[in-house]
């Protein structure tokens, strides 16, 4: 929270609930070295505000779903924390606040739910949505 991850990342989910930039302070392909530059939602809405916007992830039970974001271009979840505070808050971690939140992020794992695990099948439409 002293850090402001939770200004996206807030709710029951810890993030699941909004869209937003990914990059607000800085290009994030340069602190993730991401090879392929995804536009995020831009791609289906072609609306120029979408562009580089990206679900925020829900962070229940993050620690056991690496790598992580959209293109798995953060193998370690300290890695992740300190790309986030650099390219979203423009803030510089140390390692005792890297460990702090990492150590907070492993607080949130815990058993599935009955429903994530028997996941229904999704649409055939998801799978044929982009041309
Ligand atoms: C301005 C909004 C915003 C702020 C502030 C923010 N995040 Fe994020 N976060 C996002 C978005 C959007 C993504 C998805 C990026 C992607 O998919 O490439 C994300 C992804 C993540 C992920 C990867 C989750 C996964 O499953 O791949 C972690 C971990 C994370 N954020 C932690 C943090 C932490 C810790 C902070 C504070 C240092 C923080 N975030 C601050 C919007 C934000």
């Amino acid at each position: 929270m002293d850090t402001g991850c939770s200004a996206c990342h807030n709710g029951a989910g810890v993030g699941g609930g909004l869209f937003q930039k990914f990059g607000v302070i800085e290009d994030y392909w340069k602190a993730t070295g991401s090879n392929d530059i995804d536009k995020g939602r831009f791609d289906v809405t072609k609306n120029p505000g979408d562009m580089y916007v990206f679900k925020i992830p829900a962070l229940r039970n993050v620690a056991m779903t690496p790598p992580y974001f959209h293109d798995g271009s953060a193998p370690i979840l300290p890695q992740a924390v300190r790309v986030m505070a650099q390219v979203q808050l423009g803030k510089r971690l140390n390692d005792e606040d890297v460990d702090d939140i990492v150590a907070f992020l492993h607080s949130l794992t815990g058993p599935l739910s009955k429903e994530i695990l028997s996941a229904p099948p999704l649409p055939a439409a998801a799978f044929t949505q982009s041309e």
